[in-house]
C-alpha cells in the first residue's frame, strides 16, 4: 500500500507563502505491506492490528514538495537522499528553509526552487525552522536531532540517509554569522559477534513473527536499528542467557525495555533469539557506522566490545551503576583494581543491589584497562 502509515507526509509542519501560492511539503513515499495474519488474536502488550509488519517494500523517497493548491498541480521538488526530513518555513523574503536527514539544513528559492544554502549540522534533523527578528536582524533557529517512531520502527530505511547520529542542539543563524560546531565525534562501525547459527527453520521462523509482533515496533524492521534504541543484531545478550532476564523479567526495565513475560514463553523468547542470531550472522560486517558513546575513544571501544554499555553509563544508574559511583565508592582502596577484575570476570550480586551482573568474558589485558578507566572517572 502506498503511502503506508508513515504518510505520504508525516508530523514534519508544512509551510504556505501567500506570495507565490505555494504550500511546501515535507514529502516521501514509504510503502507498506499489510498481509493479514491468519487466526490472528490480540494481546495484553504488542503490535494489535491483525497484519504483519515484517518489511518495507517498494520505493523509499523524500522530497520537498511545492505545490500550488490552486491549480492542483505540481510547481517543483527537490529530491533528498532518503524520507523522514524536517518541517519548512517559508518566509517573506522568498526564502524556503528545511533541514534534512542527512544532517543539512538547506534554503531553496521559494518561487524556483534554486537550491541557495546548505549547511552540515552533523545531525539529522526533523523539526521545523523558525524565523524571527532581534534588533532589526532576521535569524533562522532549527533544532537537529534524530529519534521519533520512524527511526525506532522503519530499521534499515531510517538508515537510508546516511546519518544516524543524534545530535540535540539548537542552531541559530544569521547572515554574517561567525560561530562554529565543535568537531563531530567519530563514527563506529557496528559490530556484530554474534554466536552461531545453529537453530532449525522452523524455530527461525517463529522467533521472525514474534520479532515482527514484539519487537519491530522499537528495535526496527527485519531487526535493523535505527541508531536511537540498541540493534539487536550488535547485543552481546546474543551469546548470554541474561537475554531472558532482559527479554522476559524486565532486567533493563529502568532503561525502557519492559519485560514480556505476560505475552511470551521461554521458548518464545528463544525462538527470537534465534532469529537475531541468524540476521546477525547473516548481516556480518555490513551494519551502519555508529556514534560512539563517548569522547574518550579506547575505553568507549572495549566498553562497546563487551558490551558493558548495556548496564552501566558514565553517570547515570542503568541496570548497574555508573562508573563514576563506582570509581567513588573505590577512591583510595588500594585492593579495589585487583577486586574488580574478578568480579567483573565472574559476574556477582549484592555490592549495589540485588540484580546481578552476569560473567563477562574479557581479556585480562582490556580487563585491566577497562578497571582502570571506570577508577579514575570524577
Ligand atoms: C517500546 C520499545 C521496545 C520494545 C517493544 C522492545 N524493546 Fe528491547 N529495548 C528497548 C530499550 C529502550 C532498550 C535499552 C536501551 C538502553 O540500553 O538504554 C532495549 C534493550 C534490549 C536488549 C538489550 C540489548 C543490549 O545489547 O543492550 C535486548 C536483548 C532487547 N531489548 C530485546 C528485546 C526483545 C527480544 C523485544 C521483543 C520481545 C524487545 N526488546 C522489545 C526498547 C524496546
Ligand atoms: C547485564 C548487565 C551488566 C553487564 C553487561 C555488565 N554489568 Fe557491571 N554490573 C551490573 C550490575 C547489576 C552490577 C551490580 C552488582 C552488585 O550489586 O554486586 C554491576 C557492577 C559492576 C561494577 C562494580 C562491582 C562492585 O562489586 O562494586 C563494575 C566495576 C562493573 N560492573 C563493570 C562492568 C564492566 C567493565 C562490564 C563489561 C565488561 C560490565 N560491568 C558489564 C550489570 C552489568
Amino acid at each position: 500500500m502506498m503511502p503506508g502509515p508513515d504518510g505520504a507526509h508525516s508530523w514534519h509542519p508544512m509551510a504556505y507563502n501567500p506570495k507565490t501560492g505555494l504550500v511546501y511539503i515535507p514529502a516521501q513515499e514509504i510503502a507498506k505491506s499489510f498481509t493479514p495474519v491468519k487466526d490472528f488474536k490480540s494481546s495484553e502488550i504488542g503490535w494489535n492490528l491483525g497484519v504483519d509488519v515484517a518489511g518495507t517494500p517498494g520505493a523509499k523517497k523524500g522530497y520537498l514538495l511545492a505545490w500550488d493548491p490552486v491549480a492542483q498541480k505540481e510547481v517543483w521538488r527537490s529530491e533528498h537522499v532518503g524520507p523522514w526530513n524536517g518541517g519548512i518555513v517559508a518566509t517573506a523574503g522568498n526564502l524556503v528553509i528545511q533541514g534534512d536527514a542527512t544532517g543539512h539544513l538547506n534554503a531553496y528559492r521559494a518561487d524556483t526552487g534554486e537550491k541557495l544554502w546548505s549547511i552540515d549540522v552533523q545531525s539529522p534533523i526533523m523539526a521545523a525552522p523558525v524565523s524571527y527578528e532581534v534588533g532589526g536582524e532576521q535569524y533562522i533557529a532549527v533544532l537537529s536531532g534524530f529519534g521519533s517512531a520512524f527511526s525506532l520502527q522503519a530499521g534499515k530505511v531510517a538508515a537510508q540517509s546516511g546519518n544516524i547520529r543524534n545530535i540535540s542542539r539548537v542552531l541559530a543563524f544569521k547572515i554574517g554569522g561567525t560561530a562554529t560546531l565543535p568537531a563531530a565525534p567519530p563514527t563506529q562501525q557496528l559490530a556484530l559477534n554474534p554466536p552461531p547459527a545453529t537453530a532449525d527453520a522452523a524455530t527461525v521462523s517463529a522467533g521472525e513473527q514474534l520479532f515482527g509482533r514484539y519487537c519491530s515496533a522499537c528495535h526496527g524492521e527485519n531487526a535493523v536499528g535505527g541508531g536511537v534504541v540498541p540493534d539487536l543484531r550488535a547485543s552481546g545478550f546474543l551469546g548470554n542467557d541474561f537475554f531472558y532476564e532482559i527479554v522476559l523479567n524486565g532486567a533493563m526495565k529502568g532503561a525502557g525495555m519492559a519485560p514480556f513475560k505476560a505475552v511470551l514463553e521461554q521458548k518464545d523468547a528463544a525462538a527470537i533469539r534465534a532469529y537475531l542470531v541468524k540476521r546477525a550472522n547473516e548481516d556480518k560486517g555490513s551494519g551502519p557506522a555508529l556514534e560512539a558513546a563517548s569522547s574518550d575513544a579506547a575505553a568507549t571501544q572495549l566498553l562497546t566490545k563487551y558490551n558493558c554499555q548495556a548496564c552501566h553509563t558514565l553517570d547515570k544508574k542503568l541496570v548497574g551503576p555508573d562508573y563514576k559511583e563506582v570509581a567513588a565508592k573505590y577512591a583510595g582502596d588500594a585492593a579495589a583494581p585487583g577486586k574488580l577484575a574478578q568480579k567483573i570476570k565472574n559476574g556477582g550480586s549484592g555490592v549495589w543491589g540485588q540484580i546481578p551482573m552476569p560473567p563477562n568474558s574479557v581479556p585480562d589485558a582490556d580487563l585491566k584497562a577497562l578497571v582502570e578507566w571506570i577508577l579514575a572517572q570524577k
